[in-house]
């Protein structure tokens, strides 16, 4: 497909005159020729201002579950905002989507609202540590949290030797190097380092921040044995136990990844797939650690439970819980993933998949990775060059090999024949260019 970007660089051009590298969010900046601005986004394609059309798989990193634009979410947005917007005070609605969240997630005794991801994590672990005494915290490596500086510490594997440990760094400047103490990281599925790690901060563990698919990280995914270890040990040392579903939450199962294990969090926090893309977030747990919000633990929000974004939450959970939307999601996952196979055993070129059907990391290394360190030893550089010429044939997913392929209910048929066609393109010329520079297959 012959792709121009004319608009888009001239946008940018003029939108980088206003605006730090030409966008409203960092990750948004793909260089000065490559940036995309959208002109809309319908069912699972978004067409930018130079009228390319994609078959999506980014999602805006997972919201748009049910497909962009989806009519009964947006009828019940515009009925949210016939209720006027936001009051400062509460509505009778935030109790029914409670209800439908409390159903949905039995972990979910209690449950607050919030606006973003970033929002309601910062919350828990606030909560988290206001409920034990303790002050630091466990996360595993190639999670991600949002952006609040207690998160914002990261092991970046791209410069690690692959032998000794990675090293901890901020992710940002202007993170308090002096707060760095209070982070330890684990890796993924190694519930004696986690134990080690309880052990060496005897008493001090107020919470292990767990992503359980790790969804800045192919999708790497938790087993089942790890989360019952890392339940376990939480409660033998008296932390709590954030599951944070943000990413997985309403999509790989109607209750996440604690209903696809049989694991039961502490607290837990959901947003992406919430509202189809309406901006909202939630901190949902344990009764007696939720108490604590008001009687000591602030938690409060000027636009929390706006009027909009609660009634397009009702909207989706309500057709992510009666219908079979999930399934049919996870459905196409699966026939993507065996199209893509089909593509890559037929040039005999090693992969694998991680994570779920409805959010794949496609790994380029024959057995799918266990913890973030693995990634290292695949082939990530087959994936980002891939990448960019899926981008040219109309098939958008992240540029970088670490952010896994999300389907939406709106995926259908010629989305998933439009894909395999791009993808089949995509690997061959990646496949030529490599044989044209002597990278060795
Ligand atoms: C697991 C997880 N937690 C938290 C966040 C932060 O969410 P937000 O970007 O809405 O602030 C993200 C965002 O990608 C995430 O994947």
């Amino acid at each position: 497909m012959a792709r121009t970007l004319t608009k888009s660089n001239e946008q940018w051009r003029r939108a980088v005159t206003r605006l730090p590298l030409g966008v409203a969010s960092n990750f948004r900046y793909w260089g000065a020729e490559r940036t995309i601005y959208v002109k809309h986004g319908r069912g699972a394609r978004i067409t930018d201002i130079d009228d390319n059309v994609y078959v999506d798989y980014r999602l805006g990193y997972g919201p748009a579950i049910l497909g962009y634009a989806d009519p009964r979410v947006d009828a019940a947005a515009r009925a949210g905002m016939e209720v006027g917007g936001v009051f400062a005070l509460s509505t009778e609605r935030e109790f029914r989507v409670a209800e439908r969240i409390s159903k949905m997630v039995p972990a979910a005794e209690l449950v607050r609202f919030s606006n973003s991801g970033t929002e309601a994590v910062m919350a828990g672990l606030r909560l988290a540590r206001a409920y034990t005494g303790r002050d630091d915290y466990i996360m595993l490596e190639g999670s991600y949290h949002g952006l609040f500086d207690a998160a914002m510490w990261y092991t970046p594997m791209e410069k690690w030797g692959q032998v000794g440990e990675p090293e901890v760094q901020p992710y940002s400047q202007g993170i308090p190097l002096g707060a760095r103490g209070f982070a330890h990281f684990v890796q993924a599925n190694d519930a004696n380092q986690l134990e080690e790690t309880f052990k060496r901060q005897a008493g001090k563990v107020a919470c292990m921040l767990l992503e359980p698919i790790m969804g800045n990280c192919l999708g790497i995914a938790a087993e089942p044995d790890y989360l019952r270890a890392a339940r376990a040990l939480c409660d033998k040392y008296g932390a709590v136990l954030l599951i944070d579903e943000v990413k997985t939450g309403f999509r790989v199962a109607r209750g996440g990844v604690q209903e696809l294990c049989g694991i039961k969090a502490d607290l837990c926090t959901f947003a992406k797939a919430v509202a189809n893309g309406y901006p909202i977030s939630i901190l949902a747990g344990r009764e007696d650690i939720m108490r604590k919000l008001g009687q000591g633990v602030a938690h409060g929000g000027t636009y929390t439970a706006h009027s909009v974004s609660l009634a397009a939450a009702e909207a989706c959970l309500e057709i992510l819980d009666e219908t079979d939307a999930l399934e049919k999601i996870a459905a196409y996952g699966t026939r993507l993933r065996k199209g893509m196979t089909a593509v890559l055993n037929a040039r005999g070129i090693p992969h694998s998949f991680v994570g779920h059907p409805s959010m794949s990391g496609l790994y380029f290394a024959a057995d799918p990775p266990r913890n973030y360190r693995a990634w290292k030893s695949s082939d990530y550089a087959f994936y980002d060059a891939m990448a960019q010429v899926l981008h040219d044939e109309g098939v958008l997913c992240e540029p970088d090999s670490r952010e896994p392929w999300f389907v939406s209910a709106a995926h259908d048929d010629s989305c998933l024949a439009d894909t395999l066609r791009g993808f089949e393109i995509a690997v061959d010329a990646t496949l030529r260019s490599r044989i044209a520079e002597k990278v060795p297959a």
